[in-house]
């Protein structure tokens, strides 16, 4: 993937301190938390995080996206609200090494919070004030609210009306509103945002996304946070094994039930 420059607003994370005795409770039991003692450094373009259900994907972009100035809910860097504080306290304890450039716009977003986002901003545009309305940048003009649009369609709004040029994203599972052919087509959008140096933080299970040339893959496990390459995915040798034989798949995990019938 061809990337401006060293397109990087964040170069580095690391804990401030050595995790001690002390810190015996959430986040800090999570292994690709404590693999941050250590410094992880990210890489222009999109990096990417893979792993199980629990393995502290949600938990390290948010303390990223909360220590880069957005709202723990989502949303961009100028939308401040808070419903549900259910964020961690890891960014307090983040040191965020920040590359030469800023970004000139961002967005956070939790697939599961998006909703709130899309109220704040309609409960900020029906307020008196002299700034333009925000939900048009949203929406690309047309009339109306993302709200009146499905899941993946107000995502898709978003990612084409309002991410734009030289912007940090930090994305934890875009995948769950988007269409296979959407998702193809967002890593295209992506793509392209990067080519206008854009850098992306992407939580994600989706093969379609991870499938994107160039892009660096860490995997979370028990073993801490790992480059990974593509090919070698748990994941994507699972859907390769699925959808080469699922027949054969579905008789080897189904076999209980099939005997017990
Ligand atoms: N507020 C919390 N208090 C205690 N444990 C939590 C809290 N939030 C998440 N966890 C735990 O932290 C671990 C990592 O969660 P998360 O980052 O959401 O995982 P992932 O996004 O990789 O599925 C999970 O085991 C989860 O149960
Ligand atoms: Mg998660």
């Amino acid at each position: 993937m061809a990337i401006a420059q060293d397109g990087r607003f964040v170069r580095r994370i690391q804990l401030r301190t050595p995790i001690t005795a002390h810190d015996d409770h959430h986040p800090f039991d999570i292994p690709a938390v404590q693999a941050l003692a250590a410094g992880l450094d990210l890489a222009p373009g999109v990096t990417f995080l893979v792993g199980e259900n629990g393995s502290g994907k949600s938990t390290l972009v948010e303390a990223l996206a909360v220590a880069c100035g957005f709202s723990a809910e989502g949303g961009s860097q100028n939308l401040r609200f808070a419903t549900r504080p259910t964020h961690s306290d890891l960014h307090t304890r983040l040191v965020v090494t920040r590359g030469r450039r800023r970004p000139r716009t961002g967005f956070f977003l939790r697939a599961e919070s998006f909703y709130n986002v899309l109220t704040a901003l309609e409960e900020l545009d029906a307020q008196p004030s002299p700034s333009p309305p925000l939900m048009p940048v949203y929406t690309g003009g047309r009339a109306g609210s993302l709200h009146e649009r499905s899941h993946g369609e107000s995502f898709w709004d978003l990612l084409i009306n309002r991410f734009g040029p030289s912007g940090l994203y930090l994305l934890d599972e875009p995948e769950a509103a988007l269409s296979p052919t959407r998702q193809l087509a967002a890593l295209r959008r992506i793509h392209d945002l990067c080519r206008d140096g854009g850098q992306f933080v992407i939580a994600t299970h989706s093969p379609l996304l991870l499938a994107l040339p160039g892009a660096s893959i860490l995997l979370l496990d028990e073993r801490g946070i790992t480059a990974a390459s593509y090919d070698d995915l748990p994941m994507v040798r699972l859907y390769r094994g699925l959808l080469a034989n699922p027949d054969g798949i579905m008789g080897e995990l189904l076999a209980d039930d099939d005997d017990s019938a």
